[in-house]
């Protein structure tokens, strides 16, 4: 019998040798997250031979002092360890390109210095440009790389380009980004990152639903009573990070691009097929159909933001959000927000999305919870334990990635009793290996040219037409609602609580 699949769009695409150009390569997410990345790809074996890294970055250093700044952290952050001998045959692939965003003839030497690493490697090369730097320069570093020409590839080869968040501040601002970026180059050759979406269990979700039978005929509004994303950090503004966060806020922080994003791959319909545009036409449709908040009421009635107060985590004392370091101690950006959202689709119709993401909550925790409607209670009623809910599905994004089932069961002994019970997969235990870090998959698809794990143009624009209200009601002085507040260490404030008690629900415990 013919295989009924398409291979083409089954198996992944290799990731090819190419030159990695990071522009922001001083800062803390080359150190953290790429490098590390990287070098544990290498270690892996994943990485193909030929790959070459070249930070770009406006202070003056060598490559030597650059590749032992990422050698300090390496050894602090790597997944698989710190091989000394591993690591200095890994850094001679590394460089550092010393030059000012705006100024051209930096990227001019950048182009020749490319050229030349092509020409050791045999000839005209494959080009990966990620931009990492403060977003401010963004439109300058895309500008600059299209008046030198390194938007374009040589024949055979292909230039192309990772934009990190903060993709826009909204609608307006991403779509300007928007038109920037695809005025340079072309929608297939852009990779906007959100890194949830490179995470394990997150791409196991489209597999859960459609490569088991079990689930599908259940995962809609007639067997569905609601589904809750929580995605907690017990973290406050350490390493500086209020700056930035107090102009954003966790709505556009987290929920604009992760929340939506799992939420779009939890609600969407099958695809037709798994090419990145299948996927993602679907996903979009999520984000289209959610129902707009678009009147002061309907954000009063449906949103809660709240910022924390001084508190305990892990016994520790934490400061309140208005004392962090470089927050306005009269700020009005929310640390807190829980959301009750409606996706308008026929499968999903009268289903509440509740979905809540917070600094300072007791501990590091994102999940989905997919709650069943009970059983007619007919039968077991009268029974002790009987009327504590039904199924929950819930996937655990991190840490500690897996699914687990709650399902009644009798409690041994010669009376019937009932009590919940889980049924439980955990990834380390049952392939007994972690899970490779989000930005090692990510990096490895884009070299790959595979888009499928990234946000395309209209996603990402769809998902700020919804932000946007709230973000303009909250900053109209006329409708300003309240902030609420809770303890640091505490989960959340009561005003959420209350959000979904007024539907007879309550937030599931983590
Ligand atoms: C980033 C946000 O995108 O994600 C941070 O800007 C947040 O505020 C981080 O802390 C969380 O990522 P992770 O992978 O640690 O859950």
């Amino acid at each position: 019998m013919s295989n009924p699949f398409r291979e083409d769009l089954v198996s992944r695409s290799r990731a090819e040798a190419c030159s990695v150009v990071i522009f922001g390569a001083t800062g803390d997410l080359t150190h953290r997250k790429l490098v590390p990345a990287l070098y544990n790809l290498a270690v892996d074996g994943e990485l193909p031979h030929g790959v070459k890294i070249i930070g770009f970055a406006r202070r003056e250093k060598s490559d030597d002092v650059f590749r032992s700044g990422l050698e300090e952290l390496n050894q602090k952050v790597s997944r698989t360890g710190h091989d000394p001998a591993l690591w200095n045959e890994y850094k001679e692939n590394v460089y550092y390109h010393q030059s000012e965003f705006h100024d051209i003839d930096g990227y001019k030497r950048l182009a020749e210095r490319l050229d030349a690493i092509d020409e050791s490697r045999g000839g005209a090369g494959n080009r990966l440009f990620y931009i990492a730097s403060a977003p401010e320069f963004f439109d300058v570093i895309l500008e600059n790389l299209k008046a030198v020409g390194l938007n374009n590839s040589a024949e055979g080869c292909w230039a192309r380009v990772i934009v990190e968040k903060p993709f826009g501040t909204d609608l307006a601002t991403a779509q300007h980004l928007n038109s920037v970026v695809n005025n340079t180059f072309e929608e297939k050759d852009t990779y906007r990152i959100d890194h949830y979406l490179g995470k394990e269990t997150a791409q196991n979700i489209m597999v859960l639903r459609f490569a088991n039978s079990i689930f599908e005929p259940l995962w809609n509004r007639k067997y569905i009573e609601q589904i809750q994303i929580t995605c907690a950090e017990n973290l406050g503004m350490e390493g500086g990070r209020g700056g930035y966060y107090d102009k954003a806020g966790a709505l556009r922080d987290m929920v604009q691009n992760h929340l939506l994003q799992l939420l779009s791959l939890v609600a969407m319909e099958p695809p037709t097929d798994l090419s990145a545009d299948g996927v993602r036409d679907e996903k979009v449709k999520v984000i289209r159909s959610l129902r707009q908040l678009n009147t002061p009421e309907l954000i009063k009635q449906n949103v809660v933001r709240a910022q924390y107060t001084a508190g305990h985590i892990d016994a520790n004392k934490v400061p309140g959000y208005r004392e962090e370091d470089r927050v306005d101690p009269e700020s009005m950006t929310e640390a807190y927000v829980a959301l009750r959202m409606h996706v308008d689709t026929w499968r999903w119709s009268g289903v509440p999305f509740y979905l809540r993401v917070g600094k300072r909550l007791p501990k590091k925790a994102t999940e989905i919870s997919i709650h069943f409607k009970s059983p007619p209670s007919v039968l077991f009623n009268a029974i002790p334990g009987a009327a504590s809910g039904g199924n929950v599905l819930v996937i655990r994004i991190q840490p500690d990635e897996g699914i687990s089932l709650r399902v009644m069961s009798k409690l041994p002994g010669t009376t019937l009793r009932m009590e919940p019970v889980k049924m439980d997969f955990h990834y380390a235990t049952s392939f007994g290996k972690g899970s490779p870090e989000a930005y090692e998959r990510l990096l490895l698809d884009a070299m790959a040219g595979d888009a499928t794990l990234f946000a395309r143009r209209d996603e990402v624009e769809e998902a700020w037409r919804y932000v946007d209200h709230i973000e303009r009601a909250w900053h109209d002085s006329d409708h300003t609602p309240e902030m609420a507040e809770f303890v640091a260490g505490s989960w959340g404030p009561k005003e959420a609580d209350d959000l979904l008690e007024q539907d007879g629900n309550s937030w599931r415990r983590l």
